[in-house]
């Protein structure tokens, strides 16, 4: 059995989509549904459906031999797997942002507050920088920090930059780029290379037609 540990929600359905052109016939996964665990016995494939931030951690410990997860999950978490493909869709930019018409250098604590659900990449970003921040670990609708006075700045994935705009936000900073990528359990990839090395072919043939 090959196992797939996808991200609920907006990669969930371009993977699929991705492995339906590979040939893989995905129609026993019903995303509408509150199921958790798919499972087709003539493929031999499973497919579990989790949180963005819980992909890793499924195909680092081999639960799951592939998984599909955003590039900015990846930096903020570095577990051991391998990251094998950029699959291109779910394409975003980490970025600092904060209230339209208030820059950085208007703030005067000692230390910027930046709320993110990336506290390990804040980190790394403002110390490479030699700033000290204080970081506030959010888990969800980031962008009410610096309304209600909690952050100064955020840092977070902007995709369309809706979020921000309607919320008088706006990018101070770009970070880096992400989008999904497929990564690979170190096992599996050697355990299971006769499932995984003939799939990751044919991925890399759909995306570049
Ligand atoms: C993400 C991210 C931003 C938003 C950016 O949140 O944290 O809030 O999407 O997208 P946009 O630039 O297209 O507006 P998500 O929808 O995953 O929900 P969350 O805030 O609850 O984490």
């Amino acid at each position: 059995m090959l196992h797939i540990a996808l991200s609920k929600g907006r990669l969930a359905k371009k993977a699929l989509g991705l492995l339906e052109k590979c040939g893989v016939d995905t129609t026993f996964v019903d995303m509408d549904s509150r199921k958790l665990i798919f499972e087709d016995e003539k493929q031999q494939l499973s497919i579990i459906l989790v949180k963005p931030s819980d992909v890793p951690t499924y195909v680092e410990r081999g639960v799951s031999d592939i998984g599909v997860v955003g590039k900015d999950t990846l930096m903020e978490q570095s577990k051991l797997l391998y990251e094998m493909l950029d699959l291109g869709f779910g394409a975003c930019k980490l970025c600092i942002a904060g209230p339209v018409n208030k820059p950085q250098s208007a703030i005067t604590n000692a230390n910027l507050r930046v709320a993110t659900k990336y506290p390990n990449v804040a980190r790394s970003f403002y110390s490479s920088r030699g700033q000290s921040i204080d970081i506030i670990k959010m888990n969800g609708s980031v962008e009410l920090g610096p309304l209600v006075g909690l952050s100064d700045v955020i840092l977070d994935i902007v995709e369309s930059g809706a979020t921000l705009r309607e919320n008088g936000l706006a990018v101070q900073e770009e970070i880096c780029d992400s989008s999904a990528r497929l990564v690979v359990n170190k096992v599996s990839l050697k355990t299971k290379a006769e499932r995984i090395t003939p799939l990751l072919e044919m991925i890399r043939k759909a995306l570049e037609a």
